[in-house]
This record gives C-alpha cells, sequence and structure tokens, in this order.
C-alpha cells in the first residue's frame, strides 16, 4: 500500500528541503528522520536514528518544568535527555528570565550525547555552566552536586507493548529509548533510588510516565514514603506527567 502522507509530514518534508523525494524509498519512516530535524516549541533540533523524536507532549514537560522553578539560581539535570530536547528548551526560557543555571544533560547513549552535542553548539552559545556527559542514570555525576529539578523523560513503555507499537516507532525508533521494562517503571525506580538524597530542600523530580500507572500505583512501586506526588494529563487527556516534591 502506498504511503500516504499527512499534512504534517507534507509541510515538514517541504520546509526542510525534501518536498521532491519518492516517499515510497522510506518505507514508514518518520519524516524527521528523513530530514534530520524536528520542531520543538521554538527550536529546530537535529535528530538521527540514536535518539527519539522529541514528542508534543513533551512540549508540556518543558511548560511544567518551568513552572517548577522559583529560585534564581537553580541547578537542573535532563537524565536520558535524547537530542537534548528538553534540557536546552528549559535553559533558553531561563536564559530570558535571567535565572542562574547549572545544567546537566545526560544520557547512557553515546550516539544521543553526540547529537546532544550539536543540539547545544547550534542553539546555545558556549556556557561553562551547561554539561553533557555519558551516564547511566545519576551514575557518573559529580558525587556533591545537589539538584533543584531532575527532568527525566526515560523509557517508559512497558515491555509487552514495544512489539505491538506503530511500524513508523518500533522500526525506526532506538528500542534504547522506549522499553521501560515489565511496568514501563524501571528506570524510574532506579532513578528515584539515586535521586532522592541528590534534592535540595522543596527540590522536584519531574517524569514522563506510562498512561496505565495511577497515583497509589507509582507511590507504592516507587517508594515515595513521604515525598509529594502530584500526577497530570498530558493534551489528549492521558495520564503523562509525574511531579514528587522532596
Ligand atoms: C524516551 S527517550 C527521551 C529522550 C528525550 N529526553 C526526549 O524527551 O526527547 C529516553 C532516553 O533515555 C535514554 N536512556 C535509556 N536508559 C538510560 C539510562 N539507564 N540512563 C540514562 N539514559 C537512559 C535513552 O538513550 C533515550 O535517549
Amino acid at each position: 500500500m502506498t504511503r500516504k502522507l499527512s499534512p504534517y509530514e507534507k509541510t515538514h518534508l517541504q520546509r526542510f528541503g525534501k518536498g521532491d523525494i519518492d516517499i515510497a524509498d522510506y518505507g514508514e519512516m518518520p519524516v524527521e528522520y528523513i530530514t534530520g530535524k524536528v520542531e520543538f516549541g521554538e527550536q529546530v533540533f537535529e535528530v538521527n536514528k540514536n535518539v527519539l523524536i522529541p514528542r508534543v507532549e513533551t512540549e508540556e514537560f518543558v511548560n511544567l518544568a518551568l513552572e517548577k522553578i522559583e529560585k534564581e539560581e537553580v541547578t537542573i539535570a535532563d537524565v536520558g535527555c535524547g537530542s537534548g530536547a528538553i534540557g536546552i528548551s528549559v535553559w533558553l526560557e531561563l536564559q530570558k528570565k535571567t535565572v542562574a543555571t547549572q545544567m546537566y544533560l545526560s544520557d547512557i547513549s553515546a550516539e544521543a550525547i553526540k547529537v546532544t552535542k550539536r543540539n547545544v553548539s547550534n542553539l546555545i552559545e558556549e556556557d561553562e555552566n551547561i554539561k553533557i556527559f555519558k551516564s547511566d542514570l545519576l551514575e557518573s555525576y559529580p558525587k556533591d552536586v545537589k539538584f533543584d529539578l531532575i527532568m527525566a523523560n526515560l523509557p517508559y513503555i512497558p515491555s509487552g507493548r514495544v512489539a505491538i507499537l506503530d511500524e513508523s516507532v518500533r522500526k525506526y525508533e532506538p528500542h534504547l529509548a522506549l522499553d521501560g521494562g515489565e511496568d514501563g517503571l524501571k528506570h524510574i525506580e532506579r532513578l528515584i533510588k539515586q535521586a532522592k538524597d541528590r534534592l535540595n530542600p522543596g527540590g522536584v523530580i519531574l517524569l514522563e510516565v506510562d498512561y496505565t500507572h495511577d497515583d497509589e500505583y507509582l507511590r507504592r512501586k516507587l517508594a515515595l514514603d513521604d515525598m509529594q506526588l502530584e500526577t497530570k494529563q498530558d493534551q489528549f487527556q492521558r495520564m503523562r506527567f509525574a511531579i514528587i516534591i522532596n
């Protein structure tokens, strides 16, 4: 069956100089991988097959992160940064508000880190307050740093659902960015354990989570004890964001 492009896909290909391609050569490949570009918030980010294409829901994540920043000086981590879309967007907004920011961007994938670095150099002037490095969750972070905000859009799709995702996702996006283990919380559970004593008082962990979870399950599974938990739906009315406050 011939692939039929949506109006968004047509516009995207045209905007990034690929309006003339024969789409039949690309199977179900997402247009963002064809052009190597994605529009996210007000910026255009570089993407390739080593990073997830940042989703529109994640723009809401950025807004939630910005709402949680009340101080004039903050230390922030974007764990599992992929293309760097979240951390870079938050950084750019905080620069406009002249909030003094230390930003850590990390990912377990060395290939993803290369993409983050290119996006940082394309979108931000060099700044010693931005650190980009490979790390399994918080393992390679400097031990003495405490955070006001840890942002993490880690893989959260339960393993059993990865095999039945749309072909455009399953076949083209990195499984390292998708598979969250049996219930989707494998990485998140480990992150919370590592992050608990790395937060400043009032510090926040902001997560994207699978829509199948509810507050009670998250509280129990993540052993949140006396930490506060708020959850929020995304623009598609699906449970999506978990905000954990120290
Ligand atoms: C769902 S993607 C999100 C990427 C990006 N944050 C975004 O919103 O577009 C998850 C990212 O987490 C990374 N990742 C997977 N396991 C990780 C781990 N143990 N530690 C750090 N990053 C990890 C993947 O390589 C991938 O880039």
